[in-house]
């Protein structure tokens, strides 16, 4: 029987199927309109009520994290105390997804310590104070605890839920080049190219675009290669980079198609992952 003091939660990657940039806000952040979608590949947070607090890292890039000091599963299980209580947590956080790498990595794994911190504690899953918890550590946050295929506005908080695309075989792959948010954003032209359209997700997603492509590409021109051979396989449906890079995605008609995909790009020094939209 499993351990009632532990809750584990998968910590999925978030993808942006779209990305649209609109204007700079007198507050520095940017004003978005986004196609959130979520994939099955994550890493894993384990939360277990202890007596006293610890935080262990695990997972191929543990090593990465572990180089950058703070990072958002602590500061979300310390927000989550001052606003609930609860007492000690034993958390551990084992790493799969590549770092600064725009699947939200970091703000998955905070959603996920929420969402275990709620389910040990009695919280709702969908209390309002975690959204506001969500939202304070960072603009991904609140969709990653959403959990679904979502348009964002605003930040990326300001979440409407959208059906589609379930299950589609997805493949994603990151040139090992960390990005920075912030410095993608900055590199952002302000020329705002219009808002994502209406119908149905996939046609949304396929008309739509990543307005942070162009400067990620600046930032970090690695992208371009990974971009063109993800267009060129057969089966895509859509290839795109997701949030501010540098990883990108292919969404693909068969399973089939998207496994000799990822094997035809193996050897290359990338980080791939086959998975699946949620
Ligand atoms: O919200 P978060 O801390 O994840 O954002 C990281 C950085 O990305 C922000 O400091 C900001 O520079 C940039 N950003 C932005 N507009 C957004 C989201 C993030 O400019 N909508």
């Amino acid at each position: 029987m499993s351990d009632p003091r532990t809750v584990t939660e998968l910590a999925c990657a978030k993808l942006n199927l779209a990305l649209h940039v609109r204007h700079r806000r007198p507050d520095g952040y940017h004003e978005l309109e986004t196609l959130f979608a979520l994939v099955a590949h994550g890493d894993l947070v384990r939360v277990t009520l202890a007596d006293s607090d610890s935080f262990t890292l695990t997972g191929p890039f543990a090593a990465v994290l572990a180089g950058e000091g703070d990072n958002l599963v602590t500061r979300a299980a310390a927000r989550f105390r001052a606003a609930f209580g609860g007492g000690a947590h034993a958390i551990e956080l084992e790493k799969h997804l590549p770092i600064a790498s725009g699947i939200g990595g970091g703000s998955a794994d905070a959603a996920a310590t929420l969402r275990a911190l709620a389910a040990l504690h009695g919280v709702a899953q969908d209390d309002p104070r975690l959204f506001a918890i969500a939202d304070a550590l960072g603009s991904d946050v609140p969709a990653c605890l959403l959990g679904r295929t979502a348009l964002g506005r605003g930040r990326g908080e300001q979440l409407m839920p959208l059906e589609g695309l379930a299950g589609t075989p997805t493949l994603l792959v990151n040139p090992g080049v960390a990005v920075s948010t912030a410095a993608v954003f900055q590199r952002w032209d302000g020329v705002d190219r219009g808002p994502i359209g209406t119908g149905d997700l996939l046609t949304v997603a396929r008309t739509g675009r990543n307005d942070l492509e162009p400067p990620a590409r600046a930032v970090a021109p690695a992208i371009d290669a990974v971009l063109a051979a993800l267009a060129a396989q057969p089966g895509v449906l859509l290839a795109r980079m997701s949030g501010s890079g540098a990883t990108c995605f292919a969404l693909f008609d068969t399973h089939a198609a998207r496994d000799l995909a990822a094997a035809a790009l193996e050897g290359r020094g990338w980080w791939l992952a086959a998975t699946h939209l949620r």
